[in-house]
């Protein structure tokens, strides 16, 4: 009888476990619903020819459990299961994590539903110029029909997460503001817990995953790679419900990344200063103020130069670009034209000289040939238009000056201070911060884009990005394409077989 007892409390506590347990599970409000999908078949143009990609779409799935604006804080997902008519099997996959986010603006997740299943959700409308997902085709041979970044990932049996999230033009309906910093970057890592927490739930590895975007999106890329776990967000991440998983990533792509905020003004004068802007010559005198503020950052960085070259400063930095960016760059676009159309390209461009060597030209002539595209400052301009004050704005301020040197001559007053709230925010949406001060969580593998002929920020931002990456022993792999503008991705494909390489991910051939 006392046996009896004993059974029947033991088969009691082992149901109430059980029970627990199954609630526990029906209650996870940020469980992956994973048998709810809808099977879509897309054709997918690579350089091989056409592939079929049978794939599960999953669409508008919250991934916060306490969303401010659930149309922005859900994410997409596509898992091929059949390519050319042989099934695949994605569980173990890499997880392309594409960050849609061009100006600092919000992705509107609900908006990219039907027949938009794959890829970046819908950009907002912004006054800059679109962002194009995929290639230029500029590049010499024909490769402009090539289908985007993340088409190709789906066609090598890649998962791909394509995330909403806020961004500086979120306005609630009592007009405060619910997307400006550190509000996208916060968004992103609670999609990335999201993945985690749905590890063997959501198909793909978990620990593989790589991020992309461009310009706004290349920075918040850059940023979500180089602040890994970081504790500055946790009180933004506790508040909106984000999954108490750890947010570090395998890999980092950053196309055209507009990072390094606070630095960005002086970087730009130093690139374009002495060039005139389509309203004319900027102001020389705050141009120099600014050049100058740029040597003191560049030299506090005390970033080191590949193959020996040495510290770099803002003295040398010209060199470093042509030596390692600008001429190889050049002569791989140059080789690639072939006689006829080289001898044409170097008619209309005399100031490029051409030898078996390669090509030779001065910085000088380089930078003419882009020409300055912003005002001064660049960024935090006086009168707040640009996106960036705008990004640094609060629940009831639209724009608010981020750097003191503008603070200081739009108000006239030489002695004011940028908030301290505003310059954790500063620090929190850049990547340089995180790589400075050696993040241990920093991603690392980074796949670095820009095109020659980008002047939304200066060449610097990204090189120094590369190069403070490269000083901390990353794995980086960088490349400008010639004449490429904004946002410019002539490889597609190289950036998806990268993605196989360091994942060792080869299911797909
Ligand atoms: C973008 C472009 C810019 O020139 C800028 O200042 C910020 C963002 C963009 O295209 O995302």
């Amino acid at each position: 009888m006392h046996k009896v007892i004993k059974m029947t409390v033991l088969l009691m506590i082992i149901n109430t476990l059980l029970l627990c347990i199954s609630a526990g599970q029906s209650t996870d409000r940020l469980l992956f619903p994973r048998d709810n999908f809808t099977l879509e078949t897309k054709t997918i143009i690579t350089s091989a020819g056409e592939k079929k990609v049978t794939y599960r779409s999953y669409l508008h799935i919250p991934y916060v459990s306490k969303p401010v604006d659930k149309d922005y804080q859900s994410l997409n997902v596509s898992v091929p299961v059949e390519i050319d008519n042989i099934t695949v099997d994605a569980s173990n996959a890499p997880i392309l994590f594409v960050i849609g986010v061009g100006g600092y603006m919000s992705v509107n997740n609900a908006r990219s539903g039907e027949g938009a299943t794959m890829g970046a959700p819908a950009r907002q409308k912004t006054s800059l110029p679109p962002v194009p997902s995929g290639v230029q085709g500029r590049t010499p041979g024909s490769i402009s029909r090539i289908s985007s970044r993340q088409d190709l990932a789906l066609a090598s049996g890649y998962v791909v997460v394509s995330p909403g999230c806020r961004g500086r033009d979120n306005k609630a309906s009592d007009g405060t503001f619910y997307g400006k910093a550190p509000a996208a970057i916060v968004d992103l890592k609670a999609a990335v817990r999201y993945i985690r927490h749905n590890k063997g739930v959501l198909p793909g590895n978990t620990d593989r995953i790589v991020s992309v975007g461009c310009s706004a999106g290349g920075a918040l890329s850059a940023l979500l790679g180089a602040s890994g776990n970081s504790p500055l967000y946790d009180k933004y991440l506790k508040e909106t419900g984000a999954a108490n998983e750890e947010d570090d990533i395998f890999a980092s792509a950053c196309f055209s990344p507009i990072t390094d905020l606070e630095h960005a003004d002086m970087a730009y004068e130093w690139n374009y200063g002495s060039l005139p802007a389509r309203s004319g010559l900027v102001d020389q005198e705050l141009s120099n103020q600014l050049k100058s503020m740029f040597s003191a950052y560049q030299a506090s960085l005390k970033l080191q130069g590949k193959d020996g070259f040495g510290l770099i400063t803002a003295d040398n930095y010209d060199e470093y670009l042509l030596k390692f960016y600008l001429f190889p760059s050049a002569d791989k676009y140059l080789k690639g034209l072939g006689d006829e159309k080289r001898k044409e390209y170097l008619q209309k461009n005399t100031w490029i000289t051409w030898t078996d060597q390669g090509s030779k030209f001065t910085f000088k002539d380089y930078v003419s040939h882009v020409g300055r595209m912003k005002g001064l400052p660049a960024f935090d301009d006086f009168s707040m238009s640009q996106p960036e004050p705008n990004l640094f704005g609060n629940k009831t301020t639209d724009s608010r000056h981020f750097t003191n040197f503008s603070l200081r001559h739009s108000t006239g007053n030489m002695n004011a201070e940028i908030d301290s709230e505003v310059t954790e925010l500063v620090n929190m949406m850049n990547a340089m911060y995180f790589i400075r001060n050696n993040n241990k969580d920093c991603a690392g593998y980074w796949w670095l884009r820009n095109g020659t002929s980008d002047n939304h920020t200066s060449q610097t931002v990204m090189v120094n990005l590369v190069i403070s990456l490269e000083n901390l022993k990353k794995d980086v792999n960088s490349w400008t394409f010639w004449d490429g503008g904004h946002c410019a991705d002539e490889d597609p494909e190289g950036f998806i077989d990268w993605i196989g390489r360091i994942t060792g991910y080869n299911e797909v051939k």
